[in-house]
C-alpha cells in the first residue's frame, strides 16, 4: 500500500512536470498543478484515496490466469501482449523476471530456464560426460522433453484459406492439435471396447485443409490405444465443405476442447500419468485456462469409475464429458488437441526408461505446483522447527507394516517429530485432504504401492521412496538398505505365480528404521527451502 501511494505520487508529480515543460509560458498557470504546494498535491491524493478508497492496482489482475506466483513470469514470457503489458505496467511485480523461461522456448537462454536436471556420475550405458547425462535427462523428463516433443510438430492437413481447418502432429501422432474439426457421430458404432480402433470410418472426421495422406500415414508406427491417436485420426478426411460456415454441423463447439484416452481411474500412479500428460499438452499447446471442455474419448457405453476426479478441477471449470454425449449428432469443434497419452513409448511417466544418477527440480515439480495452486492446498508449515512425519498404513492384505504401533510409538518417543498415521482411504479421507496431508508432510514413509504417487505432491525439501518419480519430482529419495533386517511374514502368495516377496507383509527392525528416519530428518533440515522457511516464520 504504501508503495502504492509513493507510486501515485510519483505519477502525479511526472504528470505536473510534463505538462509545465510542454506547455508555454503563458498557459503554465492553466495546467493548475504547477502552481499548487507540494502539500497540496500530497492532500489531494489523500483526500483522493479516502473519498475513493483507492488501493492502486496493478493494470492486469495477474491472480485472475490463476497460475502459482513461481509461474507468472514463465506465463507471461511466452504471451506476448501480457508481457508487453507488464513492462509498461510500474505494478507489474514481474518486471525483472520477464527474461524467465521454462526452457523449451526457442529464445530461452540457458541460464534463464525454470530447471536442469544433475547429474552426480555417469553411467556408461547412456552417456559420455556429466554433461551429456544432463542433457539426456532433461529431454526425457523434463521440460526438454516439450522441446523435443514441438520440434516434430508437423501440419498434415494444411488449410488453404484463412478460416479454414488444420491438423497438426507430433510424431506418431502422440499429440495433435485441430481447428474446424468434423466428427460425425449419427451413426457411433459403439460397443464393449472402451478404444475401439475402427471406430470412425472415411468422412467420419475431417477438416476443409489440403490433407497429406502420406505424412498421415506414416504416423501409424505406434498405433494402439494409450500410445497413439493414430487409430481415431487415420480416417480424417479432406472435405469439400467447411464444416462450420457451410451449416454441416448440428452441434457447433465454441469452447476449446481437449481429447483425452484415459487410464485406470481406480490407481493414483496411473491416472495421475494421465493428468502429468494433460499438463505437459498444455505446454505444448502454451494456453493453460480452465475454460476448455474436456472430453473422454471412449468407444464404449461405459463410465469411468474415477477415485481422483477432484483433480479435474486443476484442468477445467467443467465436468468431463464423455463422447457418447454427442452421439446422433454432426458436432463440429472450433479448436481442439488431442492430448499426450498415459503410455507412451518413452512417454512419462508410466515405464519410462530414465538415465540413473540424475534428478530435476524441473517439469514434474512445476505439475505439482501447478496442481496444488489450483486445488487450493497450502503449505502450513515448517511448524515451530519440528518435523511432520507422516507414516502411510495400507489396508490392503498385503504390503502391510506388522510392527506398525511399535515404530509409531518409536517415532514419538523424539520430541523433533510430529507424528501422522494416515490410512488413505477414499471412503474415509476425501483425496483433496489426503493430498493437503502428504503436501505438509516433511517426511513421508510407506511400502511401496501406487499411494506413493502422492510424493509428487510432497514440499520439496521431503524425503520418501519410490524411486523413479521422486528423481522426477526432485524430492530426496531414502529406502531400505538392509535386506537383513527387514521380516518378511511368509514367502509371499501372488495369485497366480505362487510364492512373490510384493505379496505378503513386513516387519521393520525398529532400530534400523528409526537410524533411516533420524538421516532423513537430518536431510530436511539442511534443505535450504525447509530452513528459509524456518526462517521467515520466525520473524
Ligand atoms: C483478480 O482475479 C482473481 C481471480 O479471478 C479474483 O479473485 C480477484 O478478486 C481479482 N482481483 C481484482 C482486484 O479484480
Ligand atoms: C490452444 O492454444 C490456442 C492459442 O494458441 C488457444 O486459443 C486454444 O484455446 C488452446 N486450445 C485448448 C484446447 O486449450
Amino acid at each position: 500500500m504504501v508503495l502504492s501511494y509513493v507510486t501515485l505520487f510519483l505519477l502525479i508529480l511526472s504528470l505536473c512536470l510534463s505538462l509545465s515543460l510542454s506547455l508555454s509560458p503563458l498557459s503554465l498557470s492553466q495546467a493548475g498543478c504547477v502552481d499548487m504546494p507540494l502539500w497540496v498535491v500530497l492532500l489531494m491524493v489523500c483526500i483522493c484515496c479516502v473519498v475513493f478508497d483507492v488501493e492502486l492496482q496493478p493494470l492486469l489482475n495477474y491472480s485472475s490466469v490463476s497460475l502459482p506466483r513461481l509461474h507468472l513470469p514463465y506465463f507471461l514470457h511466452n504471451n506476448r501482449p501480457l508481457a508487453k503489458a507488464c513492462r509498461e505496467d510500474p505494478l507489474c511485480p514481474f518486471k525483472v523476471r520477464l527474461e524467465s523461461c521454462w526452457g523449451y522456448e526457442r529464445n530461452c537462454s540457458p541460464q534463464h530456464r525454470f530447471s536442469y536436471p544433475v547429474c552426480t556420475s555417469v553411467d556408461p550405458g547412456w552417456a559420455s560426460s556429466v554433461q551429456a547425462a544432463q542433457e539426456i535427462f532433461w529431454k526425457q523428463a523434463d521440460f526438454g522433453y516439450v522441446r523435443e516433443r514441438l520440434s516434430e510438430m508437423k501440419t498434415l492437413c494444411k488449410p488453404l484459406n484463412s478460416g479454414e481447418s488444420f491438423l497438426k502432429c507430433t510424431s506418431h501422432m502422440r499429440f495433435c492439435r485441430a481447428t474446424n474439426l468434423y466428427l460425425d457421430l449419427r451413426e457411433p458404432r459403439r460397443g464393449q471396447e472402451r478404444y475401439k480402433e475402427d471406430f470412425l470410418q472415411k468422412g467420419e472426421i475431417g477438416g476443409r485443409c489440403r490433407l497429406n495422406s502420406a505424412a498421415l500415414e506414416a504416423e501409424g508406427q505406434h498405433k494402439s490405444p494409450l500410445q497413439s491417436w493414430f487409430a481415431e485420426l487415420q480416417t480424417f478426411t479432406e472435405l469439400d465443405f467447411h464444416p462450420i460456415d457451410d451449416n454441416h454441423c448440428d452441434l457447433i463447439i465454441e469452447r476449446p476442447t481437449i481429447f483425452m484416452k484415459l487410464d485406470a481411474g481406480v490407481n493414483m500412479y496411473h491416472h495421475f500419468c494421465d493428468f502429468a500428460n494433460l499438463y505437459i499438452s498444455q505446454h505444448l499447446n502454451n494456453s493453460f485456462s480452465r475454460d476448455v471442455n474436456i472430453v473422454m474419448w471412449d468407444t464404449s457405453l461405459f463410465g469411468y469409475g474415477d477415485l481422483f476426479s477432484e483433480t479435474w478441477r486443476a484442468f477445467s471449470h467443467y465436468d468431463i464429458i464423455h463422447l457418447k454425449t454427442y452421439d446422433s449428432k454432426r458436432v463440429c469443434f472450433r479448436d481442439v488437441f488431442f492430448s499426450l497419452l498415459p503410455r507412451m513409448r518413452y512417454g512419462l511417466f508410466y515405464n519410462t526408461p530414465l538415465i540413473s544418477n540424475c534428478q530435476s527440480e524441473g517439469m514434474f515439480r512445476a505439475f505439482s505446483q501447478h496442481v496444488l495452486h489450483r486445488l487450493n492446498i497450502e503449505q502450513e508449515g515448517p511448524k515451530d522447527g519440528r518435523i511432520r512425519v507422516t507414516l502411510l498404513a495400507r489396508s490392503t492384505e498385503y504390503r502391510r507394516i506388522l510392527n506398525q504401533q511399535e515404530i509409531i510409538n518409536a517415532l514419538k518417543t523424539v520430541a523433533l517429530f510430529e507424528v501422522k498415521l494416515v490410512d488413505y482411504k477414499y471412503k474415509d479421507m476425501p483425496f483433496l485432504e489426503q493430498i493437503r496431508v502428504t503436501h505438509n508432510s516433511d517426511i513421508f514413509i510407506g511400502m511401496h504401492g501406487a499411494g506413493l504417487t502422492h510424493l509428487l505432491f510432497l514440499p520439496d525439501w521431503d524425503e520418501s521412496c519410490y524411486r523413479d518419480l521422486a528423481r522426477l519430482r526432485g524430492v530426496h529419495y531414502l529406502t531400505w538398505q538392509k535386506p537383513e533386517k527387514v521380516f518378511p511374514q511368509d514367502k509371499g502368495h501372488h495369485p497366480t505365480l505362487g510364492e512373490h516377496p510384493k505379496f505378503t507383509n513386513y516387519a521393520f527392525d525398529l532400530e534400523e528404521f528409526m537410524r533411516l528416519v533420524m538421516l532423513a530428518a537430518d536431510h530436511v533440515m539442511h534443505h535450504r527451502d525447509w530452513r528459509s522457511k524456518q526462517t521467515r516464520d520466525e520473524l
